[in-house]
């Protein structure tokens, strides 16, 4: 049994090779998660103000700018959520893409995030997108980094 097999068979996912159609999005994760861990390491604690809490309303999703980063909100019952806003498949605009049932599906290839935690509940994409911790305060929504 080859390796891959053996991954498979324990519920781990089987490693895949990069492919160069892959270096794009590969590339802009890498960025962001720079830009992310510089913000983290200057301030631990700071929240950034992304939007009036008013322009949210229950059941909406809206792409909004973190400090040059794209992040895509969402509004339920439960509060308000937010992931990064790129597909990590091809970079797909995810915010052009369809909600169901807390998650988001690409609305090129089809891969789905997961509104909670940004993880892959439906490939192509094989690595999740940057999930944030959101506040409301003051009447605006602000995220930082989930630790
Ligand atoms: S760009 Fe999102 S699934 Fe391909």
């Amino acid at each position: 049994m080859s390796g891959v097999e053996e991954a498979a068979d324990e519920g781990v996912r089987p490693f895949r090779q990069l492919e160069l159609r892959d270096v794009p999005a590969v590339v802009e994760q890498l960025e962001l998660g720079m830009r992310h861990g510089a913000e983290s390491l200057d301030a631990p604690d700071h929240f950034v103000t992304v939007l009036d809490e008013p322009e949210l309303p229950e059941g909406a999703m809206k792409r909004v700018d973190a400090k040059g980063i794209p992040v895509l909100l969402y509004r339920d019952a439960n509060g308000v959520r937010a992931i990064g806003a790129i597909c990590t498949h091809r970079g797909a605009p995810l915010d052009q893409g369809k909600m169901k049932d807390g998650c988001i599906e690409c609305p090129w290839h089809g891969s789905v995030f997961d509104f909670d935690g940004g993880g892959v509940v439906k490939g192509p994409a094989t690595f999740p997108v940057t999930a944030y911790e959101t506040r409301i305060k003051d009447g605006k929504i602000a995220i930082r980094p989930k630790a």
